[in-house]
């Protein structure tokens, strides 16, 4: 139990040896954190989501030492993905009397994922919670990033409890952005954004518009992964403005799968042409990297370049799983262009075009199909390409 500011104590949990998240699908090379938080007012003590299932018995025994089940007067489930509110239902085992506030969708969720009832109480945005000296604030926050989310705002002590909205799977040492290395830190929530909110990006700019027009002025953003944001708070704010808006930097990503190196040989090639052209190429094995920052690097990118050999009529296993994800991202505003190489048929090149144009990319050339390993002048012709998108890019 760590306190925050006066009355107001992070109970969560961190997990230095998360390497994946959501299964299998985000790799978490930072590990992560479950933000749990405790709130005492003078007439109840809220506690704010939980953690993780398997974390849950040494959760509860420090809740028990820190603070006393018994002295918890109610939970708010802001979302009800099992990284949260995984110790839920051994806390109501412990404690069934507990009124539990959240959502009329978390409530639904939380019956369908744990197949029991509880005591809760459901709220819509503007609801409030006298807890005696503040008052608790709620505000729905459907698609940010699970319909149930909801966030909470301590009137009083100018705190936002903005659960999954503004984290990073990033544990510390520390609680607080400005203890974190920025470069980690700032590397890890744009991968947070990109992998997990941007697919719901078009929610993000009306619900910073609703928080500013209720009044709301954080002076602490506590998220419920990763570090809080108590320099500056504002500073993840305006990142999500920014990145929620057909974001792009002068960059382009060449992301391919190869066989015998004859993809790999174009990927470089236009990597080359993009750089003489003055844009960052960041040239990306997908077999090699994991997907989590593939996506990241696509996401970032004005250019997003895909080549894939042709195998057995299709696209290899990598690139398959890219393009997949690529869809997911829901990104706007980006262009593109497919390759690969191939010795029969070679329909590779042109699947992978189809898979960027379902993915909302604009097609501004292609698809470059090469019949096996690329002579002198078709790696030439693919420089001329790499640069001349890259400078219409830049236009
Ligand atoms: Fe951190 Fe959507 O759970």
């Amino acid at each position: 139990m760590i306190e925050i500011r006066e009355n107001l104590y992070w109970v969560g949990v961190k997990d230095w040896e998360l390497k994946k998240f959501h299964g299998d699908e985000f790799e978490t090379e930072n590990g992560s954190t479950y933000n749990s938080y405790l709130i005492k007012g003078s007439k109840m003590t809220v506690l704010v989501d939980t953690c993780w299932g398997p974390f849950k018995e040494s959760y509860l025994a420090d809740l028990e030492r820190t603070v006393g089940l018994a002295h918890i007067d109610c939970l708010i489930c802001q979302h009800t993905e099992t990284d949260h509110s995984g110790a839920m239902v051994a806390l109501a085992e412990k404690r069934p009397d507990l009124p539990i506030y959240c959502t009329a969708k978390a409530k639904q969720f939380l019956e369908s994922q744990y197949h029991g009832e509880w005591n809760c109480i459901t709220v819509k945005t503007g609801d409030k919670l006298d807890i005696g000296g503040y008052e608790l604030l709620f505000l729905e926050a459907p698609m940010l990033h699970w319909p149930d989310t909801m966030f909470t705002y301590i009137n009083g002590m100018s705190v936002l409890l903005s659960n999954d909205a503004f984290g990073q799977h990033y544990v510390t040492g520390g609680l607080y952005n400005d203890e974190a290395d920025p470069c980690i830190l700032w590397q890890e929530a744009m991968k947070y954004y990109a992998n997990i909110v941007s697919p719901y990006a078009r929610m993000v700019k009306p619900k910073i518009d609703q928080c500013i027009s209720m009044g709301l002025a954080p002076e602490i953003i506590c998220p419920s992964h990763g570090v809080i944001w108590r320099d500056n708070p504002m500073q993840i704010v305006e990142k999500y403005l920014a990145w929620s808006a057909a974001y792009k930097e002068n960059q382009v990503a060449i992301i391919y799968d190869t066989m015998w190196h004859e993809t790999k040989a174009m990927a470089e090639a236009l990597g080359r042409g993009v750089t003489e052209a003055g844009m960052t190429a960041k040239v990306i094995n997908a077999a090699r990297t994991g997907e989590t920052l593939v996506l990241t690097e696509a996401f970032r990118s004005a250019g997003i370049l895909v080549g894939s050999p042709t195998v057995n009529n299709g696209i290899t296993h990598a690139m398959a799983a890219v393009m997949e994800g690529l869809k997911h991202l829901k990104l706007t505003g980006k262009q593109g262009a497919a390759f690969g190489s191939y010795g029969w048929s070679g329909e590779g090149a042109g699947l992978l075009q189809a898979h960027l144009e379902a993915a909302g990319v604009t097609i501004a050339g292609g698809p470059f199909k090469q019949l096996h390993l690329p002579k002198q002048e078709e790696l030439e012709q693919l420089e001329a390409f790499g640069r001349q998108f890259a400078s219409d890019l830049q236009k």
